[in-house]
């Protein structure tokens, strides 16, 4: 049996994502592929308590970071790896990328600090694709006021701390660019659909 993929979506609030999210999923098991979708913060009874706590309770940068870490702990603990060493394929709206862009980029949570937290509850595990659907913070912005939804604590934040979060997800993908695919999320959706297409067919042939 041989160990399954792994992909996260990441990206600023508005750029998207949820949209895609759904058309991954669809195309991974339209290959008959055994899958498990997930997110973070979330994706346990105990992460989905902490992901309501952190979306609302006002905290210090670094206690939001340590509940961002914990969560993820017990994701990767009881849904990520087991589903992996089954084989199965794991979709994870969000991983580790949304610590450093938002934490480090936006709160401004040292790297070095985030490295640390990250050697220790995540280890060595990254996806194997990680898309990030890339916008800029005003478009974004627009596109959530037309939604109409309620924004939540990292929504309510001003413009220079999405910039600061977006950029910081650039930096990363320049330093992983086999692994973080940059998507232009100012694109119709057919067309970032068709990316996806091929980034998700070329990691299936990788397996083959
Ligand atoms: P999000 O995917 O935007 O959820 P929704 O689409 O339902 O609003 O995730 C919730 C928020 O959590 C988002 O604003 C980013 C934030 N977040 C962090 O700040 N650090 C992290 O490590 C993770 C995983 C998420």
């Amino acid at each position: 049996m041989s160990r399954g993929k792994f992909i996260s979506l990441e990206g600023i609030d508005g750029a998207g994502k949820s949209t895609h999210v759904v058309y991954l999923a669809n195309l991974v098991r339209s290959l008959e592929q055994p899958l498990v979708v997930t997110r973070e913060p979330g994706g346990t009874p105990l992460g989905e308590k902490l992901r309501a706590l952190v979306l609302s309770e006002p905290m210090h940068a670094e206690t939001e970071t340590l509940l961002m870490f914990a969560a993820r702990r017990e994701h990767i603990e009881r849904v990520i790896s087991p589903a992996l060493e089954r084989g199965d394929w794991v979709v994870s709206d969000r991983f580790t990328d949304a610590s450093y862009a938002y934490q480090g980029g936006g709160r401004n949570v040292s790297q070095q600090k985030l490295q640390q937290i990250e050697a220790w509850t995540v280890a060595d595990l990254a996806p194997d694709l990680t898309l990030l659907f890339d916008l800029d913070p005003t478009i974004a912005k627009n596109r959530q006021s037309n939604a109409g939804i309620i924004p939540d604590r990292f929504e309510q934040e001003q413009q220079a701390f999405f910039k600061g979060v977006r950029n910081k997800y650039l930096e990363r993908a320049a330093s992983f660019p086999q692994r973080i695919k940059v998507l232009d999320a100012s694109m119709p959706i057919a067309v970032i659909q068709e990316q996806i297409k091929t980034l998700v067919f070329a990691l299936v042939a990788e397996t083959k």
